[in-house]
């Protein structure tokens, strides 16, 4: 049995990553449709050996496909994704524009593999913000065991997470500093090489941005919780590839940095790398640019709470974190469902 698929923003640091993953995953694809805007048309991109020319997202007919997914922001979701649902294709969409709808499923099959299920309601899946799916797999097997009353969040986000310009003005700020040159900024507010900006997405009325707040309303709804609380601060560094964490959680129960990491290295998706020595945790760039889990370590229990336990979770935020959540959920529903 093989499948019609379509990636939608194929051009993108995301629709890359996705089309190569097809291609590495042995997904069951018989025709792959790559999709960009006008301006791409006709341009190349690989999928494993295979070399796809560019369509337009604007003329191509969803009846085609069975399976789409869709990562070219959210107003492109917003037009595209509800057309190509009623053509009969399923969606998985990587933009915020569905997320928080209560008949649009979020799924992380580490977490709630069951909610695809609900696909059928609008034929939409929405896979989760980068910084929340990989806290959450990280998360869900200590949750099981104890509970979790509090999460209190840092993240150390990486600029492939904003977008090809944003991997194109990293590169270019950092060649102007180390020459002396006058640093300019398009893509961020201040310069981001050799900095760290407090700003993720949107500024809310709370004071909160939209990418923390993304982490509330989304650890509540993966994780069926809504008395999880979660206070995230998430800040933008100058990596390529790869997003960190420092999470400072609060369990129901006492549970010990050991039974934690006991826990974490039977976890599904998750490698622990936790040496209490110099270079004996993972990083962004040493562990997790280019490969698929979620890295867990640092884990120890808090000085300063009885039930408090940190960690330090390490993932590539365009597979674990996009391409390859999007490709789990694909691979679980047609093994299910299609
Ligand atoms: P294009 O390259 O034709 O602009 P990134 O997240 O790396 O910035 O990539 C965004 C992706 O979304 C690209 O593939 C981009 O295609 C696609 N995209 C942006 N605007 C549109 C649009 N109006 N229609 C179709 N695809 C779009």
């Amino acid at each position: 049995h093989t499948f019609d698929v379509a990636v939608v923003g194929a051009t993108g640091a995301v629709g890359e990553v996705m089309l190569a993953m097809l291609a590495e995953r042995k997904f069951p694809v018989r025709h792959l449709y790559a999709l960009a805007s006008q301006r791409s048309v006709g341009a190349k991109v690989r999928s494993g050996d295979n070399e796809l020319t560019v369509l337009d997202l604007a003329t191509f007919d969803f009846s085609k496909v069975q399976i789409g997914l869709f990562s070219a922001g959210g107003e492109i979701s917003a037009i595209y994704a509800p057309k190509a649902a009623a053509a009969g294709c399923v969606v998985i969409d990587n933009t915020a524009h569905f997320r928080y709808e209560d008949d649009i499923p979020l799924v992380v099959p580490e977490v709630n593999p069951q909610d695809i299920a609900r696909y059928t309601a609008r034929g939409i899946i929405a896979n989760p913000n980068c910084s929340t799916i990989q806290m959450v797999v990280a998360l869900k097997p200590l949750y099981d065991a104890v509970g979790i009353e509090r999460i209190n969040v840092c993240t150390y986000q990486s600029v492939s997470g904003t977008g090809k310009e944003a991997l194109e003005e990293l590169a270019a700020q950092s060649r102007a500093v180390l020459s002396g040159q006058p640093v300019t900024s398009k893509v961020y507010p201040k310069p981001i090489a050799f900095n760290v900006l407090p700003h993720i997405d949107v500024f809310l009325e709370n004071g909160y941005t939209k990418e923390e707040m993304k982490m509330v309303w989304e650890t509540n709804k993966i994780m069926g919780d809504p008395s999880i609380r979660v206070n995230p601060t998430t800040a933008r560094v100058p990596v390529l590839y790869g997003h960190s964490e420092a999470l400072h959680i609060e369990t129901r129960e006492k549970l010990t940095a050991a039974a934690a990491r006991a826990l974490l290295e039977k976890a599904p998706g998750v490698v622990v790398l936790d040496e209490r020595r110099a270079g004996g945790y993972p990083t962004a760039v040493t562990e997790s640019a280019g490969r698929d889990p979620v890295f867990v370590g640092r884990i120890r229990e808090d000085l300063s709470h009885p039930r408090g336990l940190d960690l330090w979770v390490v993932s590539d935020n365009l597979r674990k974190g996009a391409a390859l959540n999007s490709i789990q959920i694909a691979e679980r529903l047609v093994a299910t469902f299609l």
